[in-house]
């Protein structure tokens, strides 16, 4: 089996992730920051630890850190946290549904909302002409999932400074594949999703606030603090956190992280490598049409002359156990610029534990598929 589906969720997890989820779900299984006895500290104590692991694998020196579902629900925090009527949202057309619904169901409300339509690595002009008066929010992905464009956040950031915009980065796909220092890129929210780049299972994702930053919550509940107040609080990060949080699933992300802190130079020249010849080999292909760029992080897409994409993922899948995925991969917009919204487009997506003969063998069954 040759995974390359990484885009969706990491397959391989680092021992140090399975060890870390199988102490876990020997020792640490209490409720954490209600009971105030010991096995529920220990527990609050090692999601103490893996925040702050997380926070200093990005350099989050003036950001909180919420700890949510998966990367969507971080997403929404941030956009139902921020946006009210009247206001005006600018985002790209490479979004993935996890903004784009959020938004369309605000536009719904009396929200404006703008899409650019140009290239993403190249967004800021157009995204400087639509700025307004009532401009409150700019979202972007930092890498798209459906052809690994990278977007200049920095740049972005300081055209958002300039006109006192907020600013929120989807970082979905760029974690654990880039370096992503958040004290440097000066964004006010970056959301992420666990189960991908970061390693962990699935089930947490985090949005990481802006300090001075005030957003509403979308969840309200108990959050063992302030139990006499009937009103939420959110002066603290419990309160953007009720109900009881899925511990084992952030003590994993804390032990990913941790490997990846030991391991990122490493895995990051790897990856450099592993896409270096994967786009030069699938440009080689005159059968291909290839969306993505030589500078596409780890994600790249394409059709197989006229078949259609889902087709040609079954066929990987069932004759040369390739796991590949096809179709819309939930960005619909991008599929509307590139001319795919009926074809879809094969997504090829890599990580460090990738070789080189497994994209050997990949370009192999597609020149198979191309003469069939
Ligand atoms: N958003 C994930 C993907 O692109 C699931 O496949």
């Amino acid at each position: 089996m040759i995974y390359f589906d990484n885009a969706a969720t990491s397959f391989v997890k680092p021992k140090q992730v399975k060890n870390a989820v199988y102490e876990a779900v020997n020792k640490f299984t209490a409720n954490p920051g209600r009971s105030g006895h010991y096995l529920a500290q220990q527990v609050a104590s090692k999601i103490f630890d893996a925040r702050e692991s997380v926070k200093s694998f990005f350099n989050a020196k003036n950001h909180s850190l919420v700890f949510t579902k998966n990367c969507t629900e971080a997403l929404n925090l941030a956009i139902f946290g921020v946006l009210k009527k009247g206001d005006h949202v600018i985002t790209t057309a490479y979004e993935h549904n996890s903004v784009l619904r959020p938004l369309y169901e605000l536009k719904s409300r009396g929200v404006e909302v703008t899409i650019l339509e140009g290239e993403l690595s190249d967004i800021q002009n157009e995204l400087e002409r639509q700025i307004k008066d009532n401009t409150k929010l700019v979202v972007t992905t930092m890498v798209s999932n459906v052809t690994g464009d990278v977007c200049d956040v920095k740049s972005v950031s300081k055209i958002c400074k300039k006109y006192n915009v907020l600013y929120l980065v989807d970082g979905a796909q760029a974690c654990g594949h880039m370096l992503i220092d958040l004290n440097c890129l000066d964004v006010d929210m970056f959301a992420f999703a666990g189960h991908k780049g970061l390693l962990s299972l699935t089930g947490v994702g985090g949005l990481f606030v802006k300090n001075g930053l005030n957003i509403k919550p979308i969840l309200y509940g108990g959050t063992g603090t302030n139990s006499e107040s009937l009103i939420q609080p959110t002066d603290e990060i419990e309160g953007f956190e009720s109900g009881t949080v899925p511990s084992i699933n952030i003590i994993s992300l804390g032990a990913g992280v941790e490997y990846l802190k030991n391991n990122f130079s490493k895995i990051l020249e790897k990856e450099r490598k592993l896409n270096e010849y994967l786009h030069k080999k699938l440009k080689k292909l005159k059968f291909l049409t290839l969306y993505s760029s030589e500078k596409s992080k780890n994600v790249f897409s394409f059709n197989v002359l006229d078949y259609d994409s889902t087709a040609v993922a079954s066929y990987l899948n069932e004759h040369f156990k390739i796991c590949v995925r096809a179709g819309l991969h939930c960005a619909p917009l991008i599929h509307k610029k590139n001319k795919t919204l009926e074809m879809g487009a094969v997504r090829v997506s890599i990580d460090y534990n990738n070789s080189f003969e497994e994209i050997d063998y990949l370009v192999f069954a597609l020149t198979q598929i191309s003469s069939l």
